[in-house]
């Protein structure tokens, strides 16, 4: 039997793109990815999906942790995690995090337009639309020191419409990453276990 590839799931928000994982991973897509832990740094619906589903999960709030908050989360990764994966994960990685793991990242962008600071949610389809993209679509990357500057891994495209609203085109985009995001995992778990 080949090894299994740990991953470590960090969220924000709603965690669709955790769903996407584990669906995925119901489905036998990721065939060796083991979903060890979800990590929220706020109240989330994502924590309810992960506990609906047996997940062990941990909610380490930022507004209690602050400075600290890297510190904690670092030490809340199980150790044998083999990718941390952000899947909507709003604070800062910090170097405490950086330096143990190796961390990927999804944006709703195509990187390197329309990433770093307060590009993030509906600020960036927002920015999109008002500049007339006639396409947008999203990032699976590597996360290093910078703010969405990492190394990119694989890009999902799509049109946008001259009659998008922002909302409209992050529901098209959302769509995307639910599938870019499992797609790239399994790379990722195929490479590591050949
Ligand atoms: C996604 O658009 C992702 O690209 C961004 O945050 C959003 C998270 O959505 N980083 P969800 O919590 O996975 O539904």
């Amino acid at each position: 039997m080949s090894k299994p590839f740990n991953i470590t799931v960090l969220i924000s928000g709603g965690g669709s793109n955790l769903q996407a994982i584990i669906d995925a991973i119901d489905a036998g897509q990721l065939e060796h990815v083991h979903l060890l832990k979800v990590i929220a740094d706020r109240p989330a619906g994502g924590l309810e999906r992960a506990e609906k589903q047996g997940i062990p999960n941990e909610l380490i709030a930022r507004k209690v942790w602050r400075q600290q908050l890297s510190e904690k989360v670092v030490a809340a990764i199980p150790p044998e995690t083999d990718l941390v994966v952000l899947a909507g994960y709003l604070s800062i990685v910090g170097t405490a995090i950086l330096n143990q793991f190796k961390v990927i990242n999804i944006h709703p962008a195509l990187l390197p337009k329309y990433g770093g600071k307060g590009m993030y949610g509906i600020n960036v389809h927002r920015a999109v639309i008002e500049n007339k993209e006639v396409e947008s679509g999203c990032t699976v990357h590597y996360v290093d020191a910078g703010v969405d500057t990492g190394e990119i891994i694989a890009q999902a495209k799509v049109n946008v419409d001259p009659s998008d609203t922002p909302e409209m085109l992050q529901q098209r985009v959302l769509i995307e990453e639910h599938r870019l995001l499992p797609k790239v995992l399994a790379l990722l778990a195929t490479s590591i276990s050949l």
